[in-house]
């Protein structure tokens, strides 16, 4: 019998209250499947869908092995994004509550280094990082690397993608030769593979988790043909027309982004933008915003909402179509998350068919096409009249 359920963990009760406090009672597949070898102290590569739960899949075995009395780093998490790290931190917080001993800091680009600094004299034992940042911490010698135990690269595909490559193999150089060693990816590209091949030990364990159907979130996709210069109104029309809290809308570049943030301010949304240009400072105050629901619709290229995890986001635009057929997954897969619904919607101009048909086929959705009627609703298009 497969241990399924937190309360059956061997692991402090204090960790199980603080996950019972979040309302979980079940793991899910990727924790139950990880954590006992985590445990264990075995190297393990882990390929898990999108919202799985691999934070806590990652997060549990090192707040469980944390030695409350220790004054130097024990694990370091090495995340591709500021926002996702800002996550993973909040998360093993949540996880610490119980444990007043067991502290986590979180080292990112673009803040400033002192205050980072005066963090890690506080002596925490767990580390979330960038791997900029990380380095920047290592050469100022602002950080002691020799305790290290576990590293765990989060979103591994997306931090390679990122050509973090050789920065991740300074940073795995640097720390003992005897280590645990922890990779979390959606899926496992050609340099996921090099990493393993150069830093896991023979006996790693590989788990692999399978989107399952039932617990594929349902997300309805429709698909609106439109001209360039119409999508702004239909965005604006729909927002109208459907009672959605909580709206996230992809483009594909920073100017983008700025334009449907003004143009929504103007028709009075509330509404944010969140790309690189927006320093580090405004954007966490954006995310906690955005989290609280103090903030309507968020606006964003794809780097800016890399691995964030907003839970209940009711609808996600592609207000332009993705270049990369996986970033169409990645778009959609903030809505729905966690079994629970959510929507989407893809605008495309008639220019643009090849390149939804091309999505379809790659990812396997399905995508309803829609278009306005003359009473000024959405409806389907019928099935002998698609566009795709
Ligand atoms: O990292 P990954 O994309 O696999 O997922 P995550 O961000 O760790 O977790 C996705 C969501 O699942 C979060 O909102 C978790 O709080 C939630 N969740 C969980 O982690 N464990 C459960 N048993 C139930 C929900
Ligand atoms: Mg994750």
């Amino acid at each position: 019998m497969e241990v399924t359920r937190y309360s059956e963990l061997n692991v402090s009760e204090n960790i199980k209250k603080a996950v019972a406090d979040l309302g979980f009672d079940e793991m899910t597949e990727v924790q139950w499947k990880t954590i006992p070898h985590m445990l264990e102290g075995k190297d393990v590569v882990v390929k898990s869908p999108t919202g799985t739960g691999k934070t806590f899949a990652f997060g549990i075995p090192l707040v469980e092995k944390t030695d409350p009395e220790a004054t130097q780093p024990q694990f370091l998490i090495l995340s591709p994004t500021r926002e996702l790290a800002i996550q993973i931190h909040q998360e093993i917080t949540k996880l610490t509550k119980y444990l007043p001993g067991v502290r986590s800091v979180v080292l990112y680009g673009g803040a400033p280094i002192q205050k980072q600094i005066t963090a890690l004299k506080k002596n925490p034992q767990i580390i979330v990082a960038t791997p900029g940042r990380m380095l920047d911490h290592i050469h100022r010698h602002t950080v002691k690397l020799n305790a290290i135990q576990t590293v765990v690269l989060d979103e591994a595909d997306e931090m390679l993608d990122m050509g973090f490559f050789q920065d991740v193999c300074k940073i795995m150089e640097q720390l003992p030769e005897t280590k645990q060693f922890a990779l979390f990816s959606a899926t496992i590209s050609r340099e996921v593979m090099d990493l393993m091949w150069l830093y896991q030990r023979e006996d790693a364990v590989e788990i692999t988790v399978t989107p399952e159907k039932e617990s594929e979130p349902k997300i309805t996709q429709y698909a609106l043909e439109c001209s360039k210069l119409a999508k702004m109104d239909f965005l604006i029309k729909i927002l109208r027309l459907y009672d959605y809290q909580r709206v996230m809308v992809f483009c594909n570049t920073k100017s983008g982004t700025e334009m449907i943030r003004r143009r929504l301010a103007e028709k009075k949304f509330s509404v944010e933008a969140l790309s690189s240009d927006v320093n580090q400072k405004k954007r966490n105050q954006i995310m906690k915003q955005f989290k609280a629901r103090e903030l309507q619709v968020l606006v964003a290229t794809d780097v800016a909402a890399r691995g964030i995890d907003v839970s209940d986001v009711d609808v996600v635009f592609n207000f332009d179509v993705p270049q990369d057929n996986t970033v169409y997954l990645h778009r959609v897969g903030r809505t729905g998350r966690a079994r629970k619904t959510g929507v989407s919607f893809l605008f495309y101009t008639e220019m643009e068919r090849a390149r939804v048909k091309e999505i379809i086929r790659y990812t396997k959705v399905k995508i309803i096409p829609v278009r306005f009627s003359k009473g000024g609703i959405l409806e389907p298009i019928p099935e002998d009249q698609y566009p795709f």
